[in-house]
């Protein structure tokens, strides 16, 4: 009876501290009246490897992974003034409110999200829904337009999103409503179209069914390279044939790090061009290598929860 006690806090434990497993999708429901599928995305700057924190709304705190450290791997850092930063490290407690945690590499870096998240939620609709979303622009400074991958879009081109051609993008601190009909089955994405702002984040799958009711859980997997440079400087490198020093120009060391494809191309754009770094399975990687190599099970890496089959 104990026993059973004190596992079932250990489980209450790990769910509050980390979000272990990967939601399954949901289909969106329509409004009662209109028949329409409403949806609203607040798009912002959010920290990686953060958490909202003891400090109040607004503010974060920075959370580490240890990897080698097997009891508590996460620990989060003082944010105040008045601690030296070689001080600043605190074990994670109960203060500290884990559940958003937007962890990406594992690395600290300030990315674009929608509600939060990046990827976004996916959206999953039926063939033939309407759909209208709401895009909020709460970046700093930054427009941005939204793109879905496809769809026909026939006779609706106003509302496909790319810049300049078919929309004036999204400034900051405004809004847009994008009216959209899911006319083709599949699994899309749908992508921020303005510069390299899908580099940063603004992405999310978009999922047309065929309706009705299926008796299987089924999830979404986002794949992406993930860069510690932010994209607009990865993208300027590219512009002026830097690509090589990609890693780091201020890096003394860079000649060992410097990046030479090994293999050719038939004269099109060579996108590999760019060392990877990590691979994201939705939310999270890990960007140390020898850390992915050496003991992936250390890492906290992205998990479907599964069915074993009954016999
Ligand atoms: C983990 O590694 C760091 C530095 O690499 C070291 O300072 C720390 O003591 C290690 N922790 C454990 C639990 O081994
Ligand atoms: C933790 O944060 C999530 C998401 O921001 C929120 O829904 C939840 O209520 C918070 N939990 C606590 C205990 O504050
Ligand atoms: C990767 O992790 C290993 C061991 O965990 C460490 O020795 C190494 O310095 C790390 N590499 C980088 C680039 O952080």
């Amino acid at each position: 009876m104990r026993r059973g006690l004190v596992i079932l806090l250990v489980i209450a434990e790990a769910v509050t501290a980390w979000s272990e497993y990967e939601a399954p999708l949901v289909e969106a429901t329509p409004d009662e009246k209109t028949g329409i599928y409403y949806f609203e995305w607040i798009v912002e700057e959010t920290m990686t490897m953060a958490t909202s924190g003891v400090r109040g709304e607004g503010f974060f705190e920075v959370v580490d992974y240890v990897v080698n450290e097997t009891d508590n791997p996460w620990r989060v850092r003082i944010s105040e003034f008045e601690t030296h930063c070689a001080d600043a490290v605190e074990w994670n407690n109960d203060k500290h409110n884990f559940s958003s945690l937007l962890q990406l590499d594992g690395r600290h870096q300030v990315v674009f999200t929608i509600n939060g998240k990046t990827p976004a939620d996916p959206i999953v609709v039926p063939l033939g829904a309407e759909i209208q979303l709401t895009v909020r622009n709460h970046l700093m400074a930054t427009d941005m337009t939204m793109h879905v991958h496809g769809l026909n879009m026939r006779g609706n081109w106003f509302n496909d999103g790319i810049p300049f051609l078919q929309q004036c993008p999204i400034q900051a601190k405004s809004s847009h409503v994008y009216r959209i009909f899911a006319d083709t089955i599949g699994t899309h994405w749908v992508h921020g179209h303005l510069g390299v702002d899908r580099g940063q984040g603004l992405l999310g799958a978009f999922i047309v069914t065929e309706g009705g009711k299926r008796d299987i859980r089924e999830y979404a997997m986002v794949l992406q390279d993930w860069f510690a440079n932010d994209w607009k400087h990865i993208w300027l490198l590219k512009k002026w044939g830097l690509m090589k020093w990609h890693r780091g120009l201020e890096n003394p060391e860079h000649g060992s790090q410097c990046h030479q494809p090994t293999y050719t191309h038939d004269n099109g754009d060579l996108f590999a061009d760019m060392a990877l770094q990590s691979l994201l399975v939705n939310t999270k990687g890990w960007h140390n290598q020898s850390d992915v190599l050496h003991h992936p099970e250390k890492l906290p890496l992205t998990q479907f929860r599964i069915k074993q089959d009954s016999e």
